[in-house]
């Protein structure tokens, strides 16, 4: 494993910090090499900007087959390209604890909130609705709940009064764009080590 820099991205939308993550890699501010980019829906729009841009691309469609039976396929898709990461950009589905138990320490979410506040779903309607004056973006590695892996690295925006929903996330998605290449290079570097809960040594 060690000098392996291929990252495989899961996506299931419009792929926003997939782009952003390929844009790092092409201007050489990420120093890795995307080996895959896989989605589990068809109709994701970041497939086709994916194919558009020459990167080979799997689609390994969730609908109508069991979380065991999608996560099969995805495992084996996965060990296939062998990848030093699994980097989640909008990746909408929660991993299995056998997942994650596959690759120990090698899967990373991207979250559109300052983890542990407003974990899962519609989460800048959630900071805008508790009042919050700051929220922001936070890498960490995936466990075996939702959004509570050991937080990797944060990027902190304010909450103005005029805001809605859609600025609010506006502003989180330009920080999530720049810290999810910031991040995953210093994972790859592998230039830190963890102590309890605390990834030390990520210097953002
Ligand atoms: C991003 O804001 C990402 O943080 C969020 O979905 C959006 C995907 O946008 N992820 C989650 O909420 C994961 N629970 P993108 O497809 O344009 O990257």
């Amino acid at each position: 494993m060690l000098g392996n820099r291929k990252i495989a991205i899961l996506i299931s939308g419009r792929g926003s910090n997939m782009l952003a993550l390929m844009d790092a890699i092409e201007s050489g501010r990420l120093n890795a090499e995307i080996a895959v980019i896989i989605s589990n829906r068809s109709d994701a729009k970041g497939v086709e900007l994916a194919k558009a841009r020459g990167y080979t691309t799997v689609v390994i469609p969730s609908r109508g087959l069991s979380k065991q039976e999608h996560e099969k396929i995805l495992i084996a898709e996965l060990k296939w390209h062998n990848p030093a990461l699994i980097c989640l950009a909008g990746y909408m589905r929660l991993l299995s604890p056998e997942f994650v138990q596959t690759f120990p320490q090698q899967i990373l979410n991207i979250h559109p909130s300052l983890l542990p506040a407003f974990p899962g779903l519609e989460v800048q309607e959630k900071a805008l609705e508790y009042g919050a004056k700051y929220s922001g973006c936070t890498v960490h590695f995936v466990d075996e709940g939702c959004d509570s892996g050991a937080i990797i690295a944060q990027a902190v925006v304010p909450i103005h009064d005029e805001d809605t929903i859609q600025s609010l996330a506006d502003r989180i998605l330009v920080e999530e764009h720049k810290l999810y290449a910031k991040a995953i290079q210093f994972i790859l570097d592998r230039k830190w080590h963890i102590a309890g809960r605390r990834v030390l040594g990520i210097k953002i």
